[in-house]
């Protein structure tokens, strides 16, 4: 062996010990569901989308759409790719380490199932076609202020995400005219319930353990999060520059006219709204203070505003 690979080698992290004594059996429940519903995007029918009377134009406004989707959930896979080395060096038990393998597995299966739509309707687009897409995507992650929290509080707040494009994904579902569509947005929604329930678990086991000072960076990481990015162009349009929130609302108006499975950019903000006021009352028990969030609540709503 090379001498520079022995270095490599040694400068690994200690695996040891390998933990597989159980110590959260409701992590291991959730496990134990994600083997008994895996499922396969490969194997779905998509011939129907294939073969549908729409326009070309609507056709591409729906690959539009369901590469965005594939791209945020790409977007979740970095994200575990780092949470699942932290598990193993962290020496977490089993469980934990299943539950994030699953976690990428199944955002994977997300975002296959979404590019094989795109695909389906006109083509899936590897690359964002507007230059704003390609500079906020990657900012989606940011691992940097991910490694300001614990392993456990970070998953929290990932959750709480989970939980909001669950309720988006729940109404992108209702919107769905096409069976091939209904299905894969069924399926998806049955995975993101198990990510939810792990955030709740999380909250329930370790929440009381967290100071109130990182409860209070956490909430401001979960508001900074949704307004910096996630209100750029994928959970809604609201923060997107004008021109380019023109041309994307156009699209997804235009998907959810023809029951794509989208969201119309006018009733996006009030499902969030929704979301976030189930998110508040989660976190209430735990005394997490989530910021307001001007754009989905107005300038009133927020808790910060209605104490004053
Ligand atoms: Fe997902
Ligand atoms: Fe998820």
């Amino acid at each position: 062996m090379e001498a520079s690979m022995l270095e490599e080698v040694v400068q690994n992290p200690n695996p040891y010990p390998i933990v597989a004594e159980l110590a959260y059996p409701d992590i291991w429940k959730l496990c134990e569901q994600a083997r008994d519903l895996a499922w396969d995007p490969a194997k779905l029918d998509f011939s129907d989308l294939r073969t549908a009377d729409i326009p070309q134009e609507v056709r591409l406004a729906g690959a539009e759409w369901w590469s965005l989707r594939a791209w945020m959930e790409h977007g979740a896979t970095p994200y575990g790719a780092e949470r699942l080395r932290d598990a193993i060096f962290g020496h977490q038990p089993f469980e934990v380490k299943q539950h994030v393998v699953n976690f990428i597995q199944e955002e994977l299966r997300h975002h296959e199932a979404s590019f094989r739509i795109a695909d389906a309707l006109a083509k899936y687009q590897p690359v964002p076609q507007s230059d704003y897409f390609k500079k906020i995507i990657p900012k989606f992650h940011d691992e940097k202020e991910e490694r300001q929290m614990s392993f456990f509080a970070g998953m929290a707040v990932n959750t709480l995400f989970e939980q909001l494009s669950g309720e988006l994904l729940q109404a992108r579902y209702e919107n769905a005219k096409f069976r091939s569509i209904r299905e894969a947005c069924a399926l998806i929604l049955r995975d993101e319930a198990r990510h939810i329930q792990f955030g709740r678990i999380v909250m329930r086991r370790f929440f009381d353990q967290i100071t109130e000072q990182d409860k209070e960076m956490l909430g401001k990481k979960f508001a900074k999060k949704l307004r910096g990015s996630l209100l750029n162009g994928v959970y809604a349009v609201v923060n997107l520059p004008e021109d380019e929130r023109k041309r994307s609302a156009r699209a997804r108006a235009l998907a959810a006219e023809y029951g794509l499975g989208a969201t119309h950019p006018d009733h996006e903000v009030a499902i969030i709204a929704e979301g976030l006021a189930k998110i508040r009352a989660d976190v209430a028990p735990w005394n997490v203070p989530i910021p307001p969030i001007p754009e989905v609540e107005g300038p009133t709503n927020g808790p910060a505003r209605r104490a004053a």
